[in-house]
């Protein structure tokens, strides 16, 4: 959903002085090459050994200087046995998910608090309406991988949790507490699970 380009490609000079409007300036097209428009790793397995036993290699326009202005970007999130991906929500981007490995459980809530959820296995496709909160649960017995697109060259993720119990500097205890109807204690002890040490 990123607006249309203005130009055949505008390969992201991610130089620290280049200018940014929306988006990233673009390379001298006379240095343009080929492999500018490659990305390369998705084969390769994420760490998982982690809070949420998953691991996001992402192929944003940071990480894809060639797909800068295009609306467009590619993932892989791989999953422990029993990972999470959390809840979370893309600004600015629908996603398409692929699944290539293992069976999740994907599920997405509406905007009226509806949920949307569905099992998947190998080669399954499942589409998360652009802004949604969701998240994808590994239920098998082994690793499972994705891989995700995106419309957008530069989708954003908010993972809810981290969010709220992990911006800095801290939203007020009073605020979360009264949002979520719990105790101060706890919500202390949510912010220590998820605020950097
Ligand atoms: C990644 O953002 C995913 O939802 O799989
Ligand atoms: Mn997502």
């Amino acid at each position: 959903s990123d607006p249309d380009p203005l130009q055949d490609f505008c390969v992201a000079d991610l130089s620290a002085g280049a200018a940014k409007v929306n988006g990233f300036a673009c390379k001298d097209p006379n240095t343009v090459k080929a492999s500018d428009f490659l990305f390369k790793g998705l084969n390769k397995p994420g760490l998982t050994n982690n809070t949420f036993n998953i691991n996001v290699t992402s192929g944003d326009v940071e990480s894809f200087p060639g797909i800068n202005t295009l609306g467009i970007s590619m993932f892989r999130v791989d999953f422990a046995q029993g990972g999470l991906n959390p809840p979370h929500s893309h600004p600015r981007a629908t996603e398409i998910v692929y699944l290539m490995k293992g069976t999740l459980i994907a599920s997405f809530v509406t905007s009226n608090n509806v949920l949307y959820s569905q099992k998947l296995v190998k080669g399954d496709v499942f589409v998360i309406p652009r802004g949604l909160v969701h998240f994808q649960q590994n239920i098998g017995y082994s690793k499972a991988v994705t891989i995700v697109a995106f419309n957008s060259h530069n989708p954003g993720a908010q993972v809810i949790p981290l969010s709220l119990f992990g911006s800095s500097p801290p939203i007020s205890e009073d605020v979360l507490a009264k949002a979520f109807q719990i105790s101060n204690e706890e919500v202390k002890n949510m912010s220590s699970k998820f605020t950097p040490p």
